[in-house]
């Protein structure tokens, strides 16, 4: 996993469809980051530099395959249920490259059949270019950084490629792939309800499967946060922030996309099933500089981050074998409040019973009973508990509540 994935929060409607089969074996995920980008953009705080000299891809390869190897090593024998290449910019790798190192996981771990295996992009021409490749290379469903679409925004947002090039991007991947995505931000400067409603139904139009769609979050050490700190950065205030987030969920429910989690809407079905590992507390590896993993071991479930220098990880990989900086063994309480962390961020909640499993005793009854009858969270015949739609806009303090 990215090591900022769950970080961004808005709200959601929880009143929104359940996923067709919730369960706690949430499967087996490889996360792999490439750490370089074009530019940087200035709203962004992923592990993700610029390079100017070619970076050297066949020494990345390498280095790749022997984390991959030591991860291995600790986890013993598993069948990989999902792929994901994040960034950073993958789309920057040449399809060789993406080949190597899914051989690299084929050799290392079994790949189960029909896995998916997704690859991030930016929607510039040439990036688009090697989608064939990446197919080829095994890829079955591309996630597009579209983030807007129209120019005027793609220039505030700092964006490289043009609301044209984007599209042309967006009908490059539904020739190629069967699956594909695209992340949209909302909650722009001087954004209005009514504009953004006109660019999502356009959005959806796109015969879409599956959309991420992100509220603007002004992030610690970015170019905005010191716009937005010297008055010449204006995002949209909280009431306007909410009136935003309604229409999300009101365009994306009406239009057959409903939310499934905080920020990500699909088709029934069409759910990206490697970050539904995350979000279902399952078991990954996390690979390449900055990454973080979650390992199911003999001394239990062991958290890994790895060092974020692209060349400080590389060195280190090439002289021990691996780039981890940090492994620590969690204890029953930190996976309890993982747990809880992650899964109610979905509109499936959570089964109280695992959390009871994890974290060594149950959820407190009281505090619980106080949250479902302040109409924060509810709970169904079966027991599971869901975020309600009061709940989520204050989903961080429920958690801390809930954990408490
Ligand atoms: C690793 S980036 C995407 C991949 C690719 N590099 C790109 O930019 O097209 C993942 C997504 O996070 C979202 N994101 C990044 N920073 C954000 C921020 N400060 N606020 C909201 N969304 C953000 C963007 O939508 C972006 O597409
Ligand atoms: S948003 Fe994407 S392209 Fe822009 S800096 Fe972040 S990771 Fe790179």
């Amino acid at each position: 996993m990215r090591a900022n994935a769950y970080k961004r929060s808005s709200s959601i409607n929880a009143a929104g469809r359940a996923l067709t089969h919730p369960t706690a074996d949430a499967g087996f995920g490889v996360y792999l980051h490439w750490p370089f980008c074009a530019s940087k953009c200035p709203y962004c705080d992923f592990n993700s530099h610029v390079r100017h000299a070619q970076v050297d891809e066949p020494r990345f390869i390498a280095a790749f395959e022997r984390e991959i190897a030591h991860n291995a090593a600790l986890t013993g024998p598993r069948e990989v249920t999902s792929i994901f290449f994040g960034g950073g910019t993958p789309s920057l790798m040449r399809p060789a490259t993406v080949g190597a190192i899914l051989d690299a996981v084929a050799k290392h771990w079994s790949v189960a059949p029909g896995a998916e295996i997704s690859l991030e992009a930016n929607p510039t021409s040439v990036e688009a270019e090697r989608f064939r490749g990446y197919r080829d290379a095994g890829v079955n469903r591309v996630s597009l950084g579209v983030q807007a679409l129209n120019d005027r925004d793609l220039r505030r947002l700092g964006r490289m490629h043009t609301a044209a090039e984007a599209l042309a991007a967006v009908r490059i991947a539904a020739d190629t792939f069967e699956r594909y995505s695209y992340d949209l931000i909302y909650a722009r400067p001087h954004q209005t309800p009514a504009e953004w409603a006109a660019e999502l139904e356009e959005a959806i139009g796109y015969a879409v499967e599956h959309l991420s769609l992100y509220q603007l979050t002004i992030e610690p050490g970015t170019w905005f946060e010191r716009l937005f700190n010297a008055g010449k950065l204006t995002v949209p205030d909280s009431e306007t922030g909410r009136a935003l987030y309604d229409v999300t969920q009101e365009v994306c429910a009406r239009r057959g996309l409903p939310a499934y989690e905080i920020s990500n809407h699909a088709r029934p079905g069409a759910e990206c099933r490697h970050n539904l590992v995350y979000w279902r507390y399952g078991e990954y590896a996390g690979i390449g500089p900055g990454a973080h993993g979650r390992l199911v071991t003999d001394k239990g479930r062991v958290a890994t981050a790895t060092i974020r220098g692209p060349e400080e990880w590389l060195s280190a990989v090439e002289r021990d074998g691996h780039g981890v900086e940090s492994r620590e063994t969690l204890s029953e309480e930190a996976q309890g409040d993982e747990f809880l962390l992650m899964g109610l961020r979905l509109v499936e909640g959570i089964d109280p019973a695992r959390f009871a499993a994890l974290a060594g005793r149950p959820l407190d009854a009281g505090r619980l009973d106080a949250l479902i009858a302040d109409g924060l969270i509810t709970r169904d015949a079966a027991g599971r508990l869901r975020v309600s739609e009061a709940g989520f806009p204050v989903l961080d303090a429920l958690v801390a509540d809930l954990a408490a």
